[in-house]
């Protein structure tokens, strides 16, 4: 057992006098000999480490057996990083259940919409609702909790890892009972289910909630509504799990914060995290740049949206990478100046913590062609001393460490159940990605050199002069209500195609589309606007419709279209429609422009809000612009979008770090400034 000390290294976040930039990644020391261990905490202090995440994968190692039990190693890891001034985010290693527990409980294993069952041999392999499974992972969240609550070392609990990553849908007979216990409680009666899903339509009716099933693979589309509150009640489900662990973590060791990774933006669409992220103590997030034109747009997002659910406050970026990942068709390394571009662009929108995976790459398994702060090359690798010189960097900005986010004069709506909705079978299109469209938007405002924050859609909008709502299909009343309050109160409301159409129970709202929105915005349409692959639409200020392209109809005085189609039957039509509503305006964008598209129909509204630039001419468009606020003092982070140097001569503010007057491709510079936001 550890020898308890009264030193308590690090207790991120909430250590108020002490401000220090995290910096380490996941640490997986069981995958190597005892003396690499020496190696690594020498060279953990080289780089500046001074986090890890410890035993994220480890159940296997601890409880080797149902009843047998080694802590040994990992005593003397936490006692080894302690000696080293490295603290510990202790993983409650619940990830991955050990072979034995899969074996004498097959019946933790997921199963798929078609019925197969998900074998143990790869991670992850647990049903979110099997009661054998958490009685088994329960257990050792206790022993670990009793074990390690006194050690010094620890800073933080993190609970499980990437929960749903894998297995956030799974179709089992646990997960039919709990989703029934869900439906029951959501609707009280059958009845009441029956209305909200529509059910006689094919003949769904159902006279007891025991019929009811996970919408499992069936003859054809499964019953929609059925579909979406699958989605929530799976949202839902790994959501109860992590309170389970939560609950246990604060009960024996009440001072230590509690985190879990999300995967904010990630390719698993499933987990809501603006309704997870009140379950944790501090917010954290794990982000993987994946190639593709939009990518540094695309970080960003992730990084604005993730500190927005934190609710502005700092959060930890858990996970990122050093350079190529394996999990890619196509694995390529990172280009020069992007892991501390990257880095820093997180740190901008909120994270006080800059984290990897992993410490030291693997020689084997399924991760080993994964980079990582130490990679295979060693300690005289490039990669390295990349990652020294980023440990230096960031510690000299522990001014920033606990300042919050300044609020943005715009915002872009990210809702959960409208991307849920939006992408669901028997659509008009099913090539409509509503991550893709609110990411274009951003790019817009990135382009144009505007802020914008990206907020959950029960974030209050008030404080917004403009606010964008891409594909906001899912309108219950009372969002529709707000949205009303908000335009009459003043604010400019944007919203693009495929808005408004249904409400919580995925029922159409009648009348002419936009539905719920038709009103607010003043206009009808009378049919969806899909193209067929390959199809365009041209409108008149030179953009280009793809994928959608809605025929509006302004149907109220004081609707001013913006602008028209040109081309096919479209020809004439309004595509842009923009609606004056005292002091405040709500606008339709009914076409799929891209980011390019975009930008000039946005440059346009939001001149019409007053909302404009903080930078100058020359540098919008290459800068991403972000602010932070502290108690006496902003931080403005500028970051190069380009490849090319940007003249940033005349940018006010005391330089912490980078460049003071050329920015070098792909690099930031952060600025100290006197206080002068409110936010
Ligand atoms: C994350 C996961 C890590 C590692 C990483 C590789 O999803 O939490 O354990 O697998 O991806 O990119």
């Amino acid at each position: 057992m550890p020898t308890p000390t009264t030193h308590r290294w690090l207790r991120w976040p909430s250590e108020p006098d002490r401000k220090r930039m995290g910096y380490g990644a996941d640490y997986n020391p069981e995958q190597w000999p005892r003396q690499t261990w020496d190696e690594d905490v020498r060279l953990m202090r080289e780089a500046g480490v001074n986090v890890v995440s410890l035993a994220i994968f480890s159940w296997a190692r601890i409880q080797p057996e149902r009843d047998t039990w080694n802590f040994a190693w990992l005593d003397e890891v936490i006692d080894l990083l302690h000696a080293n001034g490295i603290a510990v985010d202790l993983a409650t290693a619940t990830a991955s259940p050990p072979p034995w527990l899969a074996t004498e409980h097959p019946e933790i294993l997921p199963v798929t919409a078609d019925g197969s069952i998900l074998s143990p041999g790869a991670r992850q392999h647990w049903r979110p609702t099997s009661p054998v499974f958490r009685e088994h992972a329960l257990n050792l969240v206790t022993q670990m909790a009793e074990r390690y609550k006194d050690h010094p070392a620890v800073c933080a609990w993190h609970i499980s890892n990437e929960l749903g990553c894998h297995n956030i849908y799974d179709y089992s007979d646990d997960a039919a009972n709990a989703f029934r216990v869900w439906l029951t409680d959501r609707y009280g009666s059958i009845d009441a289910l029956n209305d909200a899903w529509g059910t006689d339509f094919w003949s769904q009716r159902y006279t007891r909630f025991e019929q009811i099933l996970p919408p499992r693979q069936a003859a054809s589309h499964p019953n929609p509504t059925q579909q979406l509150d699958f989605k929530r009640f799976s949202s839902d489900a790994l959501k109860g799990y992590l309170r389970e662990e939560r609950d246990i973590l604060q009960r024996i060791t009440p001072e230590i914060p509690i985190t879990t990774n999300f995967m904010v933006m990630g390719e698993t669409k499933g987990m809501d995290y603006a309704d997870w992220a009140a379950e944790v103590d501090f917010v954290a997030n794990d982000h993987y740049f994946v190639p593709s034109p939009q990518a540094q747009d695309e970080l960003s997002f992730s990084a604005n949206l993730t500190g927005n659910i934190a609710g502005g406050k700092p959060w930890f970026l858990m996970e990122h990478s050093t350079s190529a990942v394996n999990w890619q068709p196509v694995n390529t390394p990172r280009k020069p100046g992007t892991l501390r571009r990257d880095s820093l662009t997180h740190v901008a929108h909120g994270a006080d913590a800059v984290c990897f995976f992993q410490w030291r790459q693997s020689k084997v398994g399924a991760e080993k062609f994964h980079s990582a702060m130490v990679p295979h090359a060693g300690e005289g690798s490039p990669i390295f001393r990349t990652v020294v010189d980023l440990g230096h960097e960031l510690a000299a900005l522990s001014d920033v460490v606990g300042t919050r986010r300044s609020t943005a004069p715009a915002a872009i709506v990210f809702d959960w159940d409208s991307w849920w909705a939006s992408e669901q079978d028997s659509h008009p299109s099913d090539r409509l990605r509503y991550k893709q469209e609110a990411l274009d938007w951003y790019s817009a405002f990135l382009a144009l050199g505007i802020r914008a924050d990206v907020v959950p859609t029960a974030t209050d909008l008030t404080a917004y002069s403009l606010v964008v709502a891409p594909v906001l299909h899912t309108v219950p009343a009372a969002l529709e209500a707000r949205l009303e309050a908000y335009v009459h109160g003043g604010g400019h409301l944007v919203a693009s195609y495929f808005s408004g159409i249904t409400d919580e129970n995925d029922h159409i709202w009648l009348g002419g589309y936009p539905g719920a929105l038709a009103d607010l915005l003043g206009i009808r349409i009378d049919e969806f606007g899909a193209l067929l692959d390959g199809d365009d639409v041209h409108l008149d200020n030179g953009t280009t419709a793809t994928l959608w392209a809605d025929r509006v109809h302004p149907r109220v005085d004081g609707v001013e279209v913006l602008s028209r189609y040109t081309t096919n039957d479209h020809a004439g039509d309004a595509a842009i429609t923009r609606r004056s509503v005292g002091p405040g305006s709500a606008s339709y964008v009914g076409a799929r422009l891209g980011a390019s598209g975009i930008e000039p129909v946005l440059a346009d509204l939001a001149a019409r809000a007053v909302v404009v630039s903080e930078l100058p001419t020359e540098l919008r468009g290459a800068i991403e612009h972000v602010l932070r606020t502290g108690d006496d003092a902003d931080y403005a982070f500028l970051i190069n979008r380009t490849d090319s140097p940007v003249d940033i001569t005349g940018i006010d503010g005391d330089t912490i770090t980078g460049e003071h007057s050329i920015l070098a491709p792909r690099s930031v510079t952060v600025r100290k400034l006197p206080r002068t936001t409110t936010s």
